[in-house]
């Protein structure tokens, strides 16, 4: 099939590069002139596992890129449309970009084609596409409009498009579903996965995908659901770790025990200090104007809203209460993009928290190991400087500050981290570690709904001693956060009071 994909972006490009890998000829096109100069040089605009390989697999043979729109669109059969939905001040999605792609798309089919919308959009746009096309001059038998709504994760996006565990297709023709079909056929039968050479499945198995054929409009609501659904489990296991910390439980055991009864299921039940990235918060705010314009009060998603804006206020109060004062310290901040395994620092909680402490007066050295080149265009030196390496950020530090899971991060030599640090107090903000593993060398380690280990306590005549490991649950919060989290009354022992 010969496929055109408007945006070259983190979605547009892992689509355009994947289907060039099942076998079809792709132009992706974008506006960013420069993107695409770079992208035909064979250099890779973001940090994606597995596709900088495959642009040069396929680079000049089964892929092109173009930032001529009109011309794509006339070589192509199908045409993608892959392009941004960010959030409008209003909180509804901004769909001018889309508006935009059809408009062009209009002038340029003459003959029948079917335009697919990817990007996240709210229910109902394919027929606005369509009305677009038709005001901008499309003439009505020249075009179908389906809906092929994208789950791949930032990260994972490779084998998440290649071996996903199911496509959704949303065609109210019969022309959309058997040209999306037929597209998809290789991985829909398994053929792909069968191939020499074909990107292994992430669990070695390579099923099959399964096939979700639906209405357009269901299609545009499954996407909306799936993030929204995703989002509240979130929210749902940060609330039960605030629960923990409070009552001295850990969370670690309440997410096995939880996770372990198949209606449940373990994933996405990791707390930490929120969730991030260019789509949850977006889509999030999204769906709930999309239930707000239909009639229907979805409270349920400001509720997960403000939960997940609360969960970074959560942790910025640990930190304060960890440092006793924030001013004039020195942090290192380990991970700055939204999630570990990607450069997108879009709506990054870890950013968030670092800016928030720069105007409290730290002074943080952070390391991200593929975000910094983005996070230097939010936060530039010297506002924070930027590390070489983990143990470049945590030297002379009065804390270390995890905010990002990368899998490398794990992997620390623990004992090396505590030798170059000033004070070796660890807030992780993403339970990396376990407590067990931290207290080894002597850490102070404060984590999201597990009790804190190793914590200082001044003795009456100020003879600090190095304790002993005490578990206690974590420090009463200031009575201000108290009030702003609608925390009653600390359940902690005796011995926990703030130090
Ligand atoms: P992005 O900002 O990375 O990419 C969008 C690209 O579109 C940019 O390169 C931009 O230059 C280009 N563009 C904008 N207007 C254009 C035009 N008129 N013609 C050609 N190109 C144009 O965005 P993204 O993260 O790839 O997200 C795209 C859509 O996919 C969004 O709706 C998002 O919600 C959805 N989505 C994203 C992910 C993800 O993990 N990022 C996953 C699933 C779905
Ligand atoms: C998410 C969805 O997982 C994808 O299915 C979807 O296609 C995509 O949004 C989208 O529509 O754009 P992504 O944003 O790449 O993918 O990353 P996730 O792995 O979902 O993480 C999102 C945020 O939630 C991150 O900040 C992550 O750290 C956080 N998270 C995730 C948690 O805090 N706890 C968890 O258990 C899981």
């Amino acid at each position: 099939m010969k496929v055109a994909v408007i945006g070259s972006g983190y979605v547009g490009l892992v689509t355009a590069v994947c289907l060039a890998e099942i076998g079809h000829q792709v132009i992706s096109v974008d506006a960013n002139e420069a993107k695409i100069e770079a992208l035909n040089r064979g250099e890779m605009p973001i940090y994606e596992q597995l596709l900088p390989e495959l642009l040069r697999r396929h680079l000049g043979r089964r892929l092109h890129f173009s930032a001529s729109l009109s011309e794509a669109v006339g070589k192509a059969q199908t045409i993608f449309i892959t392009v941004g939905t960010p959030k409008s001040e209003s909180g509804e999605a901004d769909m001018s970009y889309v508006d935009a792609v059809a408009s062009n798309i209009a002038a340029a089919v003459e003959v029948r084609k079917l335009i697919v919308e990817k990007s996240t959009v709210p229910v109902r746009t394919c027929e606005l596409i369509r009305r677009t096309l038709l005001l901008n001059g499309a003439a009505e038998g020249c075009f179908a409009v389906a809906s092929n709504p994208e789950f791949l994760r930032e990260g994972t996006a490779v084998k998440d498009f290649l071996h996903p565990d199911r496509i959704v297709i949303g065609a109210d023709e019969e022309f959309g579903a058997a040209m999306l079909q037929e597209i998809y056929r290789p991985l829909i039968t398994g053929e792909y996965h069968r191939r020499p050479g074909a990107i292994p499945s992430p669990t070695g198995a390579g099923a099959p995908a399964k096939l979700v054929q639906t209405t357009v409009k269901s299609a545009e609501l499954i996407k909306h659901a799936c993030n929204a659904f995703l989002a509240t489990r979130i929210s749902f296991i940060n609330m039960i770790a605030v629960l923990a910390e409070q009552v001295g439980a850990d969370i670690d055991e309440v997410c096995a025990g939880m996770g372990s009864d198949p209606r449940i299921g373990s994933q996405f039940l990791r707390p930490g200090i929120g969730y991030g990235g260019s789509c949850f918060p977006k889509d999030v705010a999204a769906f709930h104007s999309v239930a707000a314009m239909a009639g229907v009060d979805f409270s349920l998603l400001r509720e997960v809203t403000r939960i997940n804006d609360e969960q970074r206020l959560r942790y910025l109060a640990k930190v304060r209460e960890a440092l006793w004062t924030v001013r004039g310290k020195r942090l290192g901040v380990l991970g700055l993009a939204f999630k570990g395994g990607t450069d997108d620092v879009r709506d990054s909680p870890a950013l968030a928290v670092v800016g928030q402490l720069c105007r409290e007066g730290a002074r943080i050295r952070a390391y991200d190991p593929a975000a910094m080149y983005r996070a230097r265009e939010v936060i530039a030196p010297p506002t924070i400087t930027y590390a070489e390496d983990e143990y470049a950020a945590a030297t002379n530090a009065d804390a270390l500050l995890i905010l990002t899971d990368w899998k490398q991060f794990v992997e620390l030599d623990l004992h090396r981290l505590h030798s170059v640090m000033r004070c070796p107090i660890v807030i992780d903000g993403r339970n990396i570690f376990s407590p067990q593993a931290v207290a080894a060398p002597g850490f102070e380690y404060h984590s999201v709904g597990r009790v804190a280990v190793g914590c200082f306590r001044p003795t009456q005549d100020r003879d600090v001693t190095l304790p002993a490991m005490v578990a206690r649950p974590h420090p009463v919060p200031p009575m201000e956060n108290r009030r702003r989290f609608g925390v009653s009354a600390h359940m902690g022992s005796p011995d926990t009071l703030p130090r």
